[in-house]
Formats: structure tokens, sequence, C-alpha cells
């Protein structure tokens, strides 16, 4: 069976979407930020500060690539993983992928108070969620199905998802 692949902007609910599409579907369900701060024993800002965002991007590539060779799993990969085209080719290749989206008003509520994103660790997190939304909008247009999660429960994105992946 095809890999059900989450992507999308920070805070699109990539996480907990994830975590519930697996349970339902009795599938593993794998984050790429979480193999990356286990293999780094680091968490993900500590990574962007003290060894920059290229280092963690090429990290990112290998995790994709051994993630994208599991079988049968959702995968959750960071709002940036898609961005790279040997990343998006690793995942296609053996996935379906969905793209989470949502208002840069919702990703800013869902995330403002969350230090743990680097990106957004900025004077006007606002302005940074629109300009990288713009910059990535073709990327994330990419995916097989999306999603607009601005008005929907948890529960609902997930009955969504599975109509896709079923049909
Ligand atoms: C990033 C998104 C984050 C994480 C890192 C960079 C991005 O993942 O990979 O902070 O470039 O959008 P989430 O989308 O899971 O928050």
């Amino acid at each position: 069976m095809k890999n059900i692949i989450l992507v999308g902007f920070m805070g699109t609910g990539k996480s907990v979407v994830g975590k519930l599409l697996a349970k339902k579907l009795n599938r593993d369900f794998l984050e790429s930020d979480d193999i990356i701060e286990a293999k780094e024993k680091m968490s993900i800002k500590d990574i962007f500060e003290k060894k920059l965002e290229p280092y963690f991007r090429l990290v990112e590539k290998e995790v994709i690539k051994e993630a994208a060779k599991r079988e049968n799993v959702v995968i959750s990969a960071g709002g940036g993983a898609i961005i790279d085209e040997e990343n998006f080719k690793n995942l296609k290749n053996n996935g379906i992928i969905i793209c989470l989206k949502a208002s840069p008003e919702t990703i800013l509520k869902r995330t403002k108070d969350l230090k743990t994103r680097p990106l957004l660790n900025v004077l006007d997190p606002k302005k940074r969620i629109e300009e990288l939304l713009a910059k990535r909008e073709l990327f994330y247009n990419k995916a097989d199905y999306s999603v607009d999660t601005d008005n929907l429960s948890i529960n609902d994105v997930v009955l969504k998802i599975i109509t896709f992946v079923v049909s």
C-alpha cells in the first residue's frame, strides 16, 4: 500500500492529523522532525541556532529519503521539506501527497505561543508567514490532494483524507 504523506505549512495540523489518521488506518506514523531530533540528539530550534538551516536541510533530506523507503505508513514531513525537488520525488515515488492548508491568520493563531518554530521566531511572524507561504505556494500545489483546515476539526480533516486515499 502506498504511503500517505502530509505536507504543508507549519501550524496546518500535520502532526495531530497524521497521528489520528495513522491510528484509524492502523498504520505506523513517522514525523520527519521527530526523527531528526532523535538522530541529532538536539531540538529543531537548537539545530537551527547552533548548526544553522543548511545543516538542518541536509539531515532532513537523509531522513526523508529513509522514511520514504517504508511502506504502508503515514509520514508528516516538515513544512519546508517538499520545497526540495529530491525530497518531493522520494516522497511521491511511493506515496500519495496530501497538503494541509490554512490562512495566515489561522497559522499565526496556531503557532504564536510556540517558540519551537525557529523560522517564525521573528518580530513580525504574520509577515514572515505570508512571505513564506507566497514563496512555497507553487510547491505545496504539487500535492495530489489538499485540504483547507481553517474551519475543520481534526477528525473532519482525517475523514476527508480517508475519502481521498480510498477513492
Ligand atoms: C519548517 C517547519 C518545521 C520544521 C522546521 C522548518 C519549515 O516543521 O521542520 O522548523 O521550513 O516550514 P513543521 O511544519 O512540522 O512545524
